[in-house]
């Protein structure tokens, strides 16, 4: 089985996914992952991130190993890693460069420790328009941009971090107008993409309704 979960950033998609993954034995790839790793060695080589031809190239030499290296470096989830992602998955050539890592997980999915997956849950923007159109199933999570700033805002704070609200908020707002807003964005809902505007819903609201929907087209399928 094959679930796509794409939506603008702080949706809850992860969350859900994460859910998604343990109740039906699937493995997970956060597809934001491979752009915030871009975007991390842009910081960490003093690159500009305006730097097309190199973002491409740290793009064409990045593999799963070095993504998962790089994702316990603290500035991989930072704000500013996220600000430096979205910078690069601008760019064209960077996204036909980690195109393949992204497709291929499909082919064999396996668990960290090598274990066999029942199939794989996806998490991003273009993930069941681009990296799998072939998927069982595939949603579309938003909300309004001020109820997934308070989310983030209190992730941060559950984490411990020092956060303000409003810094939150205007930096979702700036990933919202790169990420979703601008003319070539690759975020759009795939025409067979249920859509979920979460606003006004829970966690578990969404969870309990995504896995009624799950069950149902599974059954249909047989
Ligand atoms: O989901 P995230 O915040 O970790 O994603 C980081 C950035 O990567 C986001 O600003 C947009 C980009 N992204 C993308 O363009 N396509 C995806 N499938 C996933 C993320």
């Amino acid at each position: 089985m094959i679930i796509t979960v794409d939506g603008p950033a702080a949706a809850g998609k992860g969350t859900l996914s994460l859910q998604l993954a343990k109740k039906y034995g699937l493995a997970y790839f956060d597809t934001g992952m491979v752009y915030r790793a871009v975007g991390l060695l842009m910081l960490l080589n003093d690159r500009d991130l305006g730097d097309v031809a190199k973002a491409e190239e740290e793009a064409g030499n990045l593999s799963f190993v070095k993504m998962m290296e790089l994702s316990s470096n603290p500035e991989f989830r930072s704000s500013k890693g996220g600000q430096a992602a979205s910078i690069v998955s601008s760019y064209p050539g960077v996204r036909a460069k980690l195109l393949d890592m992204q497709k291929n997980f499909a082919k064999n999915p396996v668990f960290a420790d090598g274990s066999r997956a029942n199939g794989v849950i996806y998490d991003g923007r273009d993930t069941g328009t681009v990296i799998c159109p072939q998927a069982d199933v595939k949603f579309f999570v938003t909300a309004t941009p001020e109820v997934r700033a308070k989310r983030r805002y209190d992730e941060f704070v559950a984490k411990g971090m020092d956060a303000k609200y409003e810094d939150v908020l205007v930096d979702v707002k700036a990933r919202d107008d790169r990420d979703t807003n601008r003319k070539d964005s690759p975020m759009k809902p795939a025409d067979d993409a249920i859509i979920l505007d979460t606003t006004d819903m829970g966690i578990e609201d969404v969870y309990n309704k995504v896995v009624l929907i799950i069950d149902e087209k599974m059954a249909k399928a047989g």
